[in-house]
């Protein structure tokens, strides 16, 4: 017969959660959002917060919440293993990229297989690539006068905007449309979608 565990031992038998790091080197409206929906959550936690920039929102963001947070250099990123030997040594699980412009390379991509996700301001495989990244894509958007336009959450591989589309959300482009409206509604796109695709695809995984 199998023998039966006491009670406190079976409580200090708990679940770890599966830690998110986010890259990111703008703001950090995302980082925030992203932050925030999973402050209270059993299962997923954000651990690690890394920007290529020593004065992205982000940073601080994560340094309000308690959350552990780095700055890295394109050395630390490109010509070793340090960006990816930190997220060894926190057990990242997965990461999630919220404004973060840097290709991954390979060395994170082979140990994340599946397993990093971006958010995009259009809908791909319209504008995306290389130098498509906030008011370029928007401009480009209202230049050629579309009449929708969304974010899409994708896996990332080693080209720019180029993986599995997980979730796309679409909103309408109004005739009086300017950038910064346009801005407005695909921040809030982001922050409705992005977290809870995560989650979904997390779950799924
Ligand atoms: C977002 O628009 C996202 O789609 C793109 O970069 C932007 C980051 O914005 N990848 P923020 O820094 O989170 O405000």
């Amino acid at each position: 017969m199998r023998p039966i565990l006491k009670p406190r031992v079976m409580n200090s038998i708990k679940k770890q959660k599966t830690k998110l790091a986010l890259f990111a080197s703008g703001t950090g409206s995302n980082v925030f959002n992203i932050i925030t929906h999973f402050n209270n959550s059993e299962s997923i936690e954000v651990a690690l917060v890394l920007s290529n920039k020593a004065t992205a929102g982000a940073l601080n963001h994560a340094q309000n919440a308690g959350i552990q947070s780095q700055h890295f250099n394109r050395d630390d990123f490109f010509e070793s293993n340090n960006v990816l030997e930190l997220l060894k040594t926190e057990n990242i699980d997965y990461v999630i990229l919220a404004g973060f412009l840097w290709k991954i390379p390979q060395n994170i991509l082979s140990h994340f297989e599946n397993k990093i996700l971006n958010v995009h301001p259009s809908l791909l495989p319209k504008y995306g690539g290389k130098g498509m990244y906030g008011h370029h894509v928007h401009n480009a958007v209202l230049l050629h006068k579309e009449k929708e336009t969304g974010i899409t959450i994708h896996v990332v591989n080693d080209k720019y905007d180029d993986g599995a589309i997980i979730a796309q959300a679409k909103c309408v482009i109004a005739e009086d449309e300017t950038l910064e409206t346009l801005q407005k509604k695909i921040s809030k796109l982001e922050k409705e979608n992005f977290p809870t695709t995560i989650e979904q695809f997390i779950k799924n995984n």
